[in-house]
Parts: structure tokens; C-alpha cells; sequence
């Protein structure tokens, strides 16, 4: 156990080392997001799908976002590229070596199934070329993920019924649901049905709440969703009765401190809410969001803010600590990697 002394101890030099060695989980990724203009180029070159871009280069000098739905355009139209199980393989295999290297221990892995199957591509397609990656990732990195299934807020419950029904067959590929898309104008409520008959199969519920929306909004997700995580989340600070709700119930916040800053719910790195957060003894964790489009993963994320806001080793290590207990692994993988998180800490 790392006790407070050992943190008065440790170096200011030394943290950005010993965070980038700490085993991490990583809790809010969307797998679309990771998708780097030079693969988006490689794929859409082998797929016959043209980019309105004449080179990776263009695509990532267009990236200068307004908010979340400028960003879900460009998002929604790169992903076109994907078409065929070999897309989401090298995708998501892509995205799990780069987990290793930032010591990510479990990642629990977002995608989009709309996003494809509206295009025509089959569900069986998509879940079956990320979940032989999750499969590789175990065997070849011994690096543990997990996909969950999100429904994209912005179409119907009907639609999101309709997809469930798709992904029955392949329940066993996923270890639970979120929803995501556009947070204005469309509230949790709008899913309590189906997250309600997600629940009934034993699946896990997360939502995206409270990044563009109002407090009300992870009010919703918890009471009409009964949500276990809240993604993002950092606009519950606005509700005092909220904050107090939150930390009671332990209800764990997945923030994504680049995603905040391009998306303009910040306007710069210093001024996130991070630290407050943490003061007011929330269950956060940082996490990359879509980290080919918001300038890193999560290694980047944790080093960002370590140098751009006022947290130290204590706090460094509280958001690892959370990003593993807020995990769907089993509890005696956690209590190990809980151990190694102090090792790496102890040792300075
Ligand atoms: N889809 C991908 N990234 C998202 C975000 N930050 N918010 C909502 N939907 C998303
Ligand atoms: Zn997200």
C-alpha cells in the first residue's frame, strides 16, 4: 500500500516516470478514434474509399473543432474507410500496441456499430475483426480488453432495439453497453427501454453524460439508465446535490482532459476542472476519448495534465488507482494490479 509519506518522498522529477510505468486502465476510448490519418489513407487506398483530403497531413490540419458535433462529422465520415473484419482487426490491433506502450493493463474499448452497419457493413464484420484483436491483445501483449457496445444517441430507441437485437448473437463479445453521440437534445431518457433490457442480459451500462450536456444529464443517466460509469462528466461540479450524490455512491467519472480542450468544453489544458474534481473526492480517471483526433493517448493525457495543472504524486496516483477499481475486471485482477500501482509508486 503506498501510504501518504512515500508521496511527500518521491520526486517531482521522477513522476511523469513512474506514471508512464504504472499500470493503467483505460475506460473511455472509442475505437473510431483511433483511427490515424495515415491508416485512414492506407485503408481507404485499399478499400477504394477516397478521403476529402489530399494527404494525412491536410486531414490533420482540418482538425480545429468547434464543438463535440463538428467533431462527430468529420469523425463519422473518416470512419467510411472500414468496411471489411480485416479494418477493424488492424484498427483495434493498432490501438492495443499503443495501449501496451503507455502500460495500459485493461482497456475497455467503445465502439460504434451504427456507425458501420448504417453503411451496410454487417455487425458480424465489425465485432468480429475487433474482438480477434481483444482476442490477440491477451495472447500476444498479455494487455486484458473488453468491448462495449454504444448506441449512438443521436438516431431512435427503435434503432438502438434493432441493433441489440443484431449484437445478440454475439453476446458473449462484449462486456457491456454505453451511449454517445451528440449529449444536446438528447437525454438518457430517451434509452431507458433498451438500457433496461441491456441491464436484464447482464450487461454493464455506461454513459456518456455531462460533457456538453447540463447536470441533469447524469442525473438521467444514472436514474433512467442506471448508469455504473458516467463518461466524462465534468459538468457536474454546477450541482452541489449532485457532487454529493456522485461521491457517495462511488459513481466513477471517465474524463478525457484533450477531448475537453479541442472540443472547447475548456478552453485551455489549465483551466480543466481535473483538479477540482479530485478536491471534491470524485471517482476520476483519465482517459483518451478519441485520441487520433484530440493530439494523444493516454499516457500523453496523464503527462499533460501532470505539467499543466496543480497535481502531484498523491493525486497522480488516485487517478491511476481509480481507473483500475472503476474497471469491469474481476476484483482479484484489480487487487494485483492495485499491488503493482503501489510497487511502482513505492519504488520512486
Ligand atoms: N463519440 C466519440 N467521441 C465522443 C464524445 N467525446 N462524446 C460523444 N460521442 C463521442
Ligand atoms: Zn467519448
Amino acid at each position: 500500500m503506498a501510504h501518504e509519506h512515500d508521496f511527500q518522498a518521491l520526486s517531482v522529477q521522477r513522476l511523469p516516470a513512474i506514471v508512464a510505468a504504472a499500470p493503467k486502465a483505460e475506460l473511455h476510448l472509442h475505437i473510431e478514434g483511433t483511427l490515424e490519418p495515415e491508416m485512414a489513407f492506407a485503408i481507404g487506398r485499399r478499400n477504394g474509399v477516397p478521403l476529402p483530403f489530399p494527404d494525412p497531413a491536410a486531414m490533420r490540419r482540418a482538425y480545429d473543432f468547434r464543438d463535440l458535433q463538428s467533431f462527430l462529422d468529420v469523425y463519422y465520415a473518416a470512419a467510411a474507410v472500414l468496411l471489411h473484419e480485416r479494418d477493424f482487426y488492424d484498427l483495434a490491433w493498432a490501438y492495443l500496441v499503443r495501449a501496451k506502450a503507455d502500460n495500459v493493463v485493461r482497456a475497455e474499448i467503445f465502439f460504434d456499430p451504427q456507425t458501420h452497419t448504417s453503411r451496410g457493413v454487417p455487425f458480424e464484420t465489425v465485432v468480429g475483426g475487433l474482438s480477434r484483436a481483444v482476442d490477440d491483445a491477451r495472447a500476444r501483449l498479455g494487455l486484458s480488453a473488453g468491448l462495449i457496445m454504444c448506441f449512438l444517441r443521436h438516431l431512435s430507441e427503435r434503432d438502438a432495439f434493432e441493433t441489440l437485437e443484431q449484437a445478440l448473437p454475439f453476446r458473449s463479445r462484449f462486456v457491456g453497453i454505453g451511449l454517445d453521440s451528440g449529449e444536446r437534445g438528447n437525454p438518457p431518457e430517451k434509452f431507458r427501454n433498451v438500457f433496461a433490457r441491456c441491464r436484464s442480459l447482464g450487461l454493464h451500462t455506461v454513459a456518456h453524460a455531462g460533457e456538453e450536456g447540463p447536470p441533469s444529464s447524469i442525473v438521467g443517466a444514472l436514474d433512467a439508465l442506471a448508469a455504473e460509469r458516467i463518461d466524462h462528466g465534468v459538468r457536474c461540479l454546477e450541482d452541489r446535490v449532485l457532487v454529493d450524490r456522485l461521491v457517495r455512491q462511488r459513481v466513477p467519472l471517465t474524463v478525457c482532459p484533450f477531448s475537453n480542450v479541442r472540443l472547447r468544453v475548456f478552453d485551455r489544458l489549465a483551466d480543466h476542472n481535473l483538479p477540482a474534481l479530485l478536491a471534491a473526492g470524485l471517482r476520476a480517471s483519465v482517459n483518451s476519448d478519441d485520441p487520433a483526433y484530440f493530439g494523444g493517448y493516454v499516457g500523453d493525457n496523464l503527462r499533460g495534465v501532470l505539467s499543466a495543472l496543480p497535481l502531484g504524486a498523491a493525486d497522480a496516483y488516485r487517478l491511476l488507482r481509480n481507473s483500475l477499481e472503476s474497471s469491469f475486471l474481476e476484483p482479484s485482477a484489480v487487487v494485483a494490479h492495485v499491488a503493482r500501482l503501489d510497487e511502482v509508486f513505492a519504488a520512486g
